[in-house]
């Protein structure tokens, strides 16, 4: 495999959480020690209940948080820097604006939960009666959702030098099955949890007359040894031997840490998986690490009786899709900058997920649609942009957009100094390029997955997950 170390140093969010760090260490000497002071709010029968179901997805031993957060000395003694990023709304971390638009496994605390956190930190943290606390969640190491049917690993273990960079890699994942299947789901089992940030997956299906050995060749590259995809795919030994490209099936799968696999119920979703193919990483992140590490990360395949009843299907607006960005994304030097893409849906969609995509000049995003009648059906807002946080975002409920409304996108992008993770001081000129994936290039993208609207869509819940 080749690698270069060479990178660009881009830390998303490095300054902020710098910042935040330095007070925890001032505050780890004030935070609450063992003095009881009487009160009703107690870790035991109310803070260990919203910590369990907000925090330990992710702060637990071997999860990308930097601190487990399980025991009351756990808590207790980060006390007033939680108290600060729940106020704050930092943690747990979730750019949508729950006031705008719902989606499943929400991660946003309540405004009681925010206040019962802050007056227990104040009221000096009561452990209370220890007998009370809730059983500690359970996470199961190998699969979230039962027994796979086929497991398909990385083929080298992929090193990661302790350089502390982040790394954007694409990555092909070969393999050969005995025939063609139908897949229902497929679910990323991280290896290396602390680093690994997130996964977007394609599928390839090739034609075994196009290319005779799938498994051969390159197997990772790093986004910024390449000017375009294009030169970064051929690197990748993505093309069939004649240099034509295999067919490619768009997001079969997504992680980030603390989310559950995606699955959509009532027979919603699946697709074919050739018998010669490969998972194409297509956006991996890795976390910065100071010491020498490695990952290998496998895929869980459950297999579907059969074709899929209701295949989903996917397009994008911005940067490459449908309708392009306006003006377009050229963002000069120490300005903050609005841009805008329109699309006018063609027929009666059901969108069951969305998924904003900016890069590190992004501040806010906003999308939602206008009927032909005028009225406005809200899809999301992100007040606060996080480049290190982009979910893909699945609704409650499909929601149906009749045919012939505009859904409008409009993001701001903060090429200033005062942006943090503006990835050139002083500020350059970024721009959209052609072909280009790099993550000191933009993009401006919001993805949509759709159905052709079917009467009562708007009444299936997706949240069942099986
Ligand atoms: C989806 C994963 C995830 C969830 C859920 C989550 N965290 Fe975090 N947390 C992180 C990561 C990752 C970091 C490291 C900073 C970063 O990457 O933004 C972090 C950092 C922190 C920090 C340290 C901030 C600093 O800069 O020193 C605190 C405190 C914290 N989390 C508390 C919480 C609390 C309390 C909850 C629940 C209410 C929570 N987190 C939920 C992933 C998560």
């Amino acid at each position: 495999m080749k690698f270069s170390f060479n990178h660009i140093t881009l830390v998303p969010g490095g300054r902020y959480i710098l910042q935040l760090s330095t007070i925890a260490m001032i505050w780890v000497v004030v935070s609450c020690g063992n003095e009881t002071t009487p009160q009703n709010i107690t870790f035991a029968e109310h803070i260990a209940p919203i910590i369990y179901k907000n925090c330990t997805s992710c702060h637990r031993e071997g999860e990308a948080g930097p601190f487990s957060l399980l025991s009351f000395e756990d808590v207790s003694s980060r006390s007033k820097l939680i108290k600060f990023v729940t106020e704050t709304r930092f943690m747990p971390p979730w750019p949508a604006d729950p006031a705008y638009t719902h989606f499943i496994d929400e991660k946003v605390l309540t405004e009681q939960e925010i206040a019962l956190i802050g007056k227990w930190v104040d009221e000096g943290c009561n452990a209370g009666d220890m007998s009370k606390m809730p059983s500690v969640p359970s996470f199961p190491a190998g699969s979230q959702l039962g027994k796979p049917d086929l497991i398909i690993k990385f083929r080298d273990v992929f090193k990661i030098p302790g350089d502390g960079k982040d790394r954007f890699m694409l990555m092909r994942i070969p393999y050969e099955l005995e025939s063609d299947k139908y897949i229902k789901t497929i679910e990323v089992v991280p290896d290396n949890r602390k680093l690994l940030h997130h996964v977007n997956a394609q599928l390839l299906s090739y034609d075994p007359d196009k290319r005779k050995d799938v498994i051969k060749g390159e197997v990772a590259v790093d986004v910024k040894d390449f000017p375009t995809t294009l030169e970064a795919y051929k690197a990748l030994d993505l093309p069939n031997d004649d240099g034509t490209f295999p067919m490619m099936t768009q997001s079969v799968t997504n992680y980030l840490p603390g989310v559950t696999p995606p699955i959509y119920p009532n027979g919603i979703g699946g697709f074919k998986m050739a018998k010669k193919g490969a998972i194409f990483l297509k956006d991996i992140h890795y976390g910065p690490s100071r010491i020498d590490t490695s990952d290998q990360t496998s895929f869980n395949v459950f297999f579907a009786d059969g074709a899929p009843k209701r295949p989903t299907m996917e397009f994008q607006m911005g940067t490459y899709g449908v309708s392009p960005v306006v003006p377009p994304l050229v963002i000069p030097p120490d300005t903050i900058m609005k841009f805008t893409s329109d699309y006018k849906v063609p027929f009666d969609i059901s969108i069951l997920t969305v998924n904003p995509h900016m890069h590190l000049l992004g501040k806010t995003f906003l999308a939602y649609a206008t009927t032909i009648q005028g009225d406005t059906i809200p899809l999301i807002r992100i007040n606060k942009w996080d480049f290190r946080w982009q979910y893909f975002y699945t609704y409650k409920k499909m929601l149906k957009i009749p045919a012939g409304s505009i859904i409008h996108v409009e993001a701001v992008f903060d090429n200033t100094r005062k942006n943090p993770n503006n990835p050139f001081s002083p500020p350059k000129l970024v721009e959209e390029r052609e072909g280009s994936m790099r993550t000191s290039d933009e993009m401006l993208q919001f993805i949509i997955t759709y159905l052709p609207y079917k009467t009562g869509d708007e009444n299936i819940s997706l949240e069942t997950k099986k």
